[in-house]
C-alpha cells in the first residue's frame, strides 16, 4: 500500500487531502515525493507565515533542542518567559500571557477567562457568561469554540452544544446592540473572518465595538489566530485597525510550524485567573517558545513595512485580474490575506494552479483564499499571477462552450 492507501485505511476521515505527498519544504516551496516544486500561496494555512523551514526559526529550535524540550510548567523557562514578555509588550500596557498549543486552547482560555471574570463583575442579576459572537465566524474545534462558531454545519451532530454564545451580524452594530443583556460578558470576533471566506471587518464597526463595550462594562475578545502575526502588515491585527481588544487570541503562525497558542490579555481583565484556574502540560512548549522568539525578533518593523509593499503590488495585479476575468466578483482582505470571490466552485482553478506548482486555497466552495509567507518576492508574485490568470482563462473559456 502506498501512503495514500494507508491513509485512507488507517485515518478517521476528518481531512479531504489534496493529490500531494510532500517530501521537502524551504522558505516560499514545497518539493513533493516526486521532486516536482511548487510555489506556495497558503503556508499551511498561515502558519509559515516568515516561510518553511525559516533559517533564523530552525537555529533557535535546535539551539533549544540542545539545552531541554520540555519541562513542566511547574518551573520556570527562561525562552517561555522571554517570549510571553515580548508578546505582552508588542500588544499593551499591563498585559498578561497564557501560552497554549494552538488556536482552538487559545479561544478556551479566552472564553474560561471572559467568563471568570464575569464572576468576578457580576450585573444585578449576577455573574454575566454570554458572549456575543457572529454569524460565519470560525473559532476552533473544541466543544467550547466549535459551539462559538457562527455556522451551522459545524454543529451539525453534536449537539447539545456548549451554552450561551449568541450571534449578530459580522459589521452591523445595531446587530450586536440588540443583543446585549444583563448576562452578556463578551463580545469575540475575528477582525477578518477567515475560514469564513476573507472578510474583513470595517474599522468602523470594530472601532464602535469598542464603544460599546466600554459603555456596557464588556469584554472584546479579537481572535487574531489567521489574521494576526504580521499578515495584515502590522505584528497584531488590531495594530491595523486602530482598535484595542482586551483580550487577543494567537496561534497558527507564532512559532512558523510549531504548535503554539497564546491568550494575552490587558489590564482589565488580566487578573481574573488566579493559581489552578487553568494550564495545560504542553502549553508553552520551549522549543515551540524558542521559535516564536525569532519569529517576533525577525517581524521588525523594517520586514512588516517590505511584505506591505510586496501586498500592495499583489493586490493590484488581483484587481487587474477582477477587470478582465468576469468570473471574479471581488477581491478582498488585508495585506496579505486574501480571498478572490468567484461566480462559480473555486475547485477547479485551485486543481489547476497545483498542476502548474502553485498552491492555492479554496474556502466556502467560491472564494480562493490566497495566504503567502510574508517573505515572497515580486518573481513570486508575478509567477503566481501568471498561473492564476492562465487557470481562469482556461476556466472562463469552459463556460463559454
Ligand atoms: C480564526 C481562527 N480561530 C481559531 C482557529 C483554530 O485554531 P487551531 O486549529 O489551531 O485549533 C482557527 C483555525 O483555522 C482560525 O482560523
Amino acid at each position: 500500500m502506498n501512503i495514500k492507501q494507508i491513509e485512507d485505511k488507517r485515518f478517521m476521515r476528518t481531512y479531504k487531502r489534496v493529490n500531494l505527498v510532500v517530501k521537502k519544504a524551504k522558505n516560499q516551496f514545497i518539493w513533493d515525493d516526486k521532486g516536482k516544486k511548487y510555489l506556495d500561496f497558503f503556508a499551511g494555512i498561515s502558519v509559515c507565515n516568515l516561510g518553511h523551514c525559516n533559517d533564523k526559526v530552525v537555529k533557535a529550535v535546535k539551539s533549544q533542542l540542545d539545552s531541554f524540550a520540555h519541562v513542566s510548567n511547574l518551573y520556570y523557562a527562561s525562552v517561555q518567559v522571554k517570549l510571553g514578555e515580548e508578546l505582552v509588550k508588542r500588544a499593551f500596557p499591563g498585559a498578561r500571557v497564557f501560552l497554549a498549543n494552538s488556536g482552538a486552547e487559545a479561544n478556551e482560555c479566552a472564553v474560561k477567562l471572559a467568563r471568570k471574570w464575569g464572576y468576578l463583575n457580576p450585573s444585578k442579576l449576577g455573574n454575566r457568561y454570554e458572549i456575543i459572537c457572529f454569524n460565519n465566524s470560525f473559532h476552533g474545534r473544541t466543544m467550547a469554540t466549535m459551539a462559538a462558531t457562527g455556522q451551522k454545519k459545524f454543529h451539525e451532530y453534536l449537539k447539545p452544544l456548549q451554552e450561551k454564545f449568541i450571534f449578530a451580524e459580522f459589521n452591523d452594530i445595531n446587530s450586536v446592540k440588540k443583543l446585549i443583556n444583563d448576562r452578556t460578558v463578551a463580545i469575540m470576533i475575528e477582525p477578518i473572518q477567515g475560514e469564513g471566506g476573507i472578510i474583513p471587518a470595517e474599522k468602523k464597526f470594530l472601532k464602535d465595538l469598542r464603544i460599546l463595550c466600554d459603555k456596557n462594562d464588556l469584554l472584546l475578545i479579537f481572535d487574531e489566530i489567521q489574521c494576526g502575526v504580521g499578515r495584515t502588515g502590522k505584528f497584531y491585527a488590531f495594530e491595523s485597525y486602530g482598535v484595542k481588544p482586551d483580550i487577543v487570541t494567537m496561534a497558527k503562525s507564532l512559532a512558523n510550524g510549531l504548535p503554539l497558542g497564546a491568550t494575552i490579555a490587558g489590564k482589565k481583565c488580566a487578573d481574573a485567573f488566579t493559581y489552578g484556574d487553568h494550564g495545560s502540560t504542553f502549553g508553552g512548549n520551549p522549543v515551540s517558545c524558542a521559535a516564536a522568539l525569532a519569529v517576533s525578533k525577525t517581524m521588525t518593523v523594517k520586514f512588516l513595512h517590505n511584505s506591505s509593499k510586496l501586498a500592495e503590488y499583489l493586490r493590484k495585479k488581483l484587481e487587474v485580474l477582477k477587470n478582465k476575468y468576469s468570473i471574479i466578483k471581488e477581491v478582498r482582505g488585508v495585506g496579505l490575506i486574501l480571498g478572490i470571490d468567484l461566480t462559480i466552485n473555486g475547485k477547479s482553478i485551485v486543481n489547476y494552479c497545483l498542476e502548474k506548482g502553485l498552491i492555492v486555497n479554496c474556502t466556502h466552495d467560491t472564494i480562493l483564499r490566497l495566504l503567502p509567507p510574508l517573505i515572497i518576492t515580486k518573481k513570486d508574485v508575478d509567477r503566481a499571477m501568471k498561473i492564476l490568470e492562465e487557470a481562469l482563462k482556461w476556466r472562463m473559456e469552459i463556460l463559454k462552450k
